[in-house]
């Protein structure tokens, strides 16, 4: 499990703080959501999660262990909001390998069997991908690094209907045995996969009550 105790970020660059005493746990099987407006703090908070940013206080701890930021950067999976725009592999297999340098042509291919990519060519552009083939790249980017915690930033952004339905029944399948966070401004989408959340306003972070009653109209 993921604990997290009462992070403040307030960089020198930022009249507020960004993020303000925020707490919230990530049990491995039990995915998670934070739901905020534009500018409300939640790709600042996955910064601080992986350890991309530094806090000013507050504590993560991994299983009861505190981390450091560099540890964080191992045991965590970040995958950027339209994370096909930073794909720099020129192929399939050059991608994952970003995750893992000697990667071994049978685990990139079981990796990709497992977010649904098993007829994907190791050869393939990445550019030739559909649109959730390569979200589902971008998340076997982390399978390879074995990430524990895998944050994910609007995954849903950008994709059509069918294609974010597949994506959320990925994401439920990963989170069965890994801690795993989505940040949205749209949580009613995640309904059924998805049964605990907060909202992050202005650095503050609340629980909700139920994600469906929040997100009824
Ligand atoms: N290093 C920083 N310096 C100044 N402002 C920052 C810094 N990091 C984040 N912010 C500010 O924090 C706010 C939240 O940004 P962000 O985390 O991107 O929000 P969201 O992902 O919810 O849209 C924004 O107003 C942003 O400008
Ligand atoms: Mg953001």
């Amino acid at each position: 499990m993921l604990d997290v105790i009462g992070l403040r970020y307030h960089p020198a660059t930022a009249a507020e703080p960004v993020l303000r005493d925020v707490s919230l746990q990530l049990p491995v099987g039990e995915p998670a959501l934070v739901a905020g407006r534009s500018g409300s703090g939640k790709t600042t908070l996955l910064e601080v999660l992986c350890g991309l940013a530094d806090a000013d206080a507050g504590r993560i701890l991994w299983n009861g262990q505190q981390l450091g930021t560099r540890q964080r950067r191992w045991l965590c999976g970040l995958v950027f909001q339209f994370p096909e725009r930073h794909f720099l592999g020129l192929t399939v297999g050059q991608e994952l390998k970003l995750g893992q340098r000697r990667l071994s042509a049978e685990k990139a291919e079981a990796v990709l069997e497992q977010v649904g990519l098993g007829a994907v060519s190791l050869q393939q552009a990445p550019e030739r991908l559909s649109g959730g083939q390569q979200r589902r790249l971008a998340l076997a980017v982390q399978l390879v690094r074995d990430a524990r915690v895998l944050l994910l930033d609007e995954p849903t952004a950008g994709l059509d209907w069918t294609v974010r339905e597949e994506v959320l029944q990925l994401l439920g399948q990963l989170a069965r045995e890994r801690a795993l966070l989505v940040v949205t401004h749209e949580p009613e989408l995640f309904r059924g996969v998805i049964e605990r959340g907060w909202r992050l306003e202005q650095g503050v972070l609340r629980p909700m009550q139920t994600l469906s009653r929040v997100s009824s109209p």
